[in-house]
């Protein structure tokens, strides 16, 4: 259902001169900016208010789309964009929430509603079709990196776009990276073009396709992609890596000593995430140094930050961990 249009008296100027009149209707509290501006045959029609015999200006009445203040702000609605697709929690009324969406967002082409938190081992979350384009696949862009990301059978948060940008500046050009829960690959493509070496492990088959083919996507040549269990492949790689990347929240401790013994002997990085209320994170940090301890290897240094907030109290956290030999 289109957003309906509305006649509106306007200022009808030649479009070369549309700034300079937008700029002098507004100082004069002149300009409506319920409505947005409308451009036809190489005139623009900017919606007017106050009293007509104010103005200088032609007068036109013209067909307008109201201006919508954004979804966000007017019904506290937060969703994600992955590519051209919007996932919005599952409300009711979302059928309309969807249509304006695609209305007012251009690059937006498929809306999906999410009907559960994320779950189970691959870290999915159960998706409905909305609105839009019926399909689940699409290109998200990030930093310079383009991702295939098939929405429907793989993890992938736009949210974490920042921290993935911050450990890419942490990472050295000399280093291997092993990144032990790839999904589609957004550490390990943005790393990959940095460092020497990046390896990446997914259990997941539908992300671990996706993972394949961005490596491709991205004219890779140093990434090693291993597809199965973290805790099978770590093994191959022992002494292999300067930094390792710990993203799957609730079970990363179980792979603490896999990632440990990745790193060469010289020591390195462990970047750790979880979510975790506040209180816990001095509880975390001691917990953490004290299992590397028993891995025969010292903790010289730790760093956590939240990453984002991720329900009432709890955070997406990371630890980043400086681990020496002993
Ligand atoms: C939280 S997601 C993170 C994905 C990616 N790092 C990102 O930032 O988008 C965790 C990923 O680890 C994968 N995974 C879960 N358990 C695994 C395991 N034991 N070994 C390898 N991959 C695993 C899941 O399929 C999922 O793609």
């Amino acid at each position: 259902m289109p957003v309906p249009t509305k006649k509106k008296l306007c200022v009808s100027v030649p479009k070369r001169e549309g700034e300079r009149v937008r700029k002098e209707l507004k100082e004069l509290d002149l300009l409506d900016e319920s409505y947005g501006i409308e451009e036809r045959r190489g005139r623009l029609y900017i919606p007017f208010k106050g009293e007509a015999d104010e103005l200088r200006y032609d007068l036109e009445p013209c067909a307008l789309k109201p201006r919508l203040r954004p979804l966000r702000k007017r019904l506290g609605i937060r969703y994600d964009v992955i590519g051209d697709i919007a996932i919005i929690d599952w409300f009711d009324g979302i059928l309309a929430a969807a249509t304006e969406l695609l209305e007012t967002r251009r690059d937006i082409k498929v809306v999906l509603a999410a009907v559960s938190g994320v779950g189970g081992q691959y870290r999915l979350k159960d998706l409905v079709f909305v609105a839009g384009e019926r399909r689940t696949e699409t290109v998200h862009k990030e930093y310079g990196s383009r991702l295939r990301v098939d929405v429907a059978g793989v993890y992938f948060s736009p949210r974490l776009a920042t921290e993935r940008h911050r450990i890419a500046e942490l990472a050295q050009s000399r280093e291997t990276v092993v990144d032990m829960f790839a999904g589609v690959g957004p550490f390990t493509i943005l790393l990959a073009k940095k460092v020497k070496k990046g390896i990446a492990f997914e259990k997941n088959p539908k992300a671990f396709r996706c993972l394949k083919k961005n490596i491709e996507l991205n004219r890779l040549h140093n990434v090693e992609a291993c597809s199965g269990d973290a805790k099978d492949l770590a093994p191959k790689f022992i002494g292999a890596a300067d930094r390792v990347i710990m993203n799957l929240p609730h079970s990363a401790f179980d792979f603490l000593y896999d990632a440990v013994t990745m790193l060469s002997e010289s020591g390195g990085f462990v970047h750790y995430y979880d979510v975790e209320p506040e209180n816990e994170f001095p509880r975390t940090i001691e917990r953490i140094k004290e299992a590397v301890g028993r891995f025969d290897r010292t903790v010289e240094g730790t760093c956590l930050k939240k990453v984002r907030s991720y329900a009432p109290r709890q955070y997406h956290v990371v630890l980043d961990i400086k681990i020496s030999p002993r």
